[in-house]
């Protein structure tokens, strides 16, 4: 499987040397990115930098194992700069030895030292809220603090998808750090008994079982909003979506919980120079600005806007606890979801 890559891009840069040939446009080469996020989604911000520098990408998607094919690749690993979600699987990779360390001013400059690695393995691009989907028909405009979760007037009325998965964890390690252990645990037991169903399903299908009135209340990523809206390809998300708003809950400190998407440069990087050029442009606030706004995701630096639809859910006011202890906690959160038996659902 892995040869057919290398294979790949070996063809692709035979093909380049004869378009370099030809012309300028792809004397410089080429980045290889390996991605767990879609395609599709990172296409614009890719060919904007292609435009800009002449530097061709080619995308490696893969929905799981993206270090272990890297650790199986090893020093012939094509991989330049890996592209994923959430601070749990940045950490992961850099644990796992498939990054290495980047010190670039121009990087640093552009992200907000809490969006990066104290040590240089990763760094943020956009961020995202972890936020309540409220039914528009059956939920009032008061505010829903995480620690409401647990209130039996919620009895039966909320739904989330598994604990386990990495953004209920982020989210869970974060109340460890704000709460403690003991009182997570406690408040995880209040969300349990309110569940109206067992745990199943991504986020959007949250939003379907609100609209279809299963629940009132769910846990949901506010990217997953802006999909549902301009879904044409599946425009039933849009009525799921315009059957809820977006709800900021927040901590004690009035905070709402973020996770992040990022970039890492790849251990070997076979083409390391093509590899910072890509991390320093992804880094730029243009390039934040229309990777943020074709995912719906709000830019790494908060002093820039993230796109209308976004806009549209109110203002998020991001969590300043730093996403080292987010990821230090996760073990804890994710024992404490089989302590509670939270992916059991409310009757067990
Ligand atoms: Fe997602």
């Amino acid at each position: 499987m892995r040869f057919d890559f290398v294979r790949a891009v070996l063809a692709l840069c035979s093909s380049l040397a004869v378009a370099a040939a030809a012309g300028p446009a792809a004397a410089d080469g080429v980045v290889n990115v390996y991605s767990y996020r879609q395609p599709d989604l990172i296409k614009p911000v890719l060919d904007a930098f292609t435009a800009e520098t002449g530097i061709r990408t080619e995308v490696l998607f893969l929905d799981k194992g993206l270090e272990d094919r890297i650790l199986a690749e090893g020093l012939n690993s094509p991989a330049d700069v890996i592209l994923t979600v959430d601070i749990a699987r940045l950490t992961a990779a850099k644990s796992k030895g498939v990054t290495q360390a980047l010190d670039d001013q121009t990087v640093n400059a552009n992200i907000p030292a809490e969006y990066r690695d104290p040590e240089g393995h990763w760094f943020g691009l956009t961020k995202r809220g972890r936020v309540i989907y409220a039914s528009r028909e059956r939920v009032g405009d008061e505010p829903i603090a995480y620690a409401d979760l647990a209130d039996p007037k919620w009895k039966g009325k909320i739904c989330m998808r598994s604990g386990q998965h990495d953004y209920n964890l982020g989210l869970f390690s974060a109340a460890i750090a704000h709460w403690g252990e003991a009182r997570t645990e406690e408040w995880m037991k209040g969300l349990k008994a309110n569940l109206a169903r067992k745990p199943d399903g991504g986020d959007r299908p949250q939003a379907k079982a609100i609209y279809a009135g299963e629940c009132d209340i769910a846990l949901g990523n506010t990217y997953y909003v802006g999909l549902m809206l301009t879904n044409e390809k599946e425009p039933q998300e849009k009525d799921w979506a315009n059957a809820i708003k977006v709800v900021f809950p927040t901590f004690e400190n009035g905070r709402t919980h973020v996770n992040i998407s990022g970039a890492a440069l790849a251990k070997n990087a076979p083409n390391r120079d093509n590899a910072v050029k890509l991390i320093e442009f992804l880094s730029s606030h243009d390039a934040q600005k229309i990777y943020a706004e074709q995912v719906f995701e709000y830019p790494a630096d908060s002093g820039l806007e993230p796109s209308e639809i976004v806009k549209s859910f109110g203002t998020l006011n991001a969590d300043t606890l730093p996403l080292t202890d987010i990821s230090n906690n996760r073990k804890a959160a994710s024992e404490m979801v089989d302590r509670v038996g939270l992916d059991d659902g409310p009757s067990s």
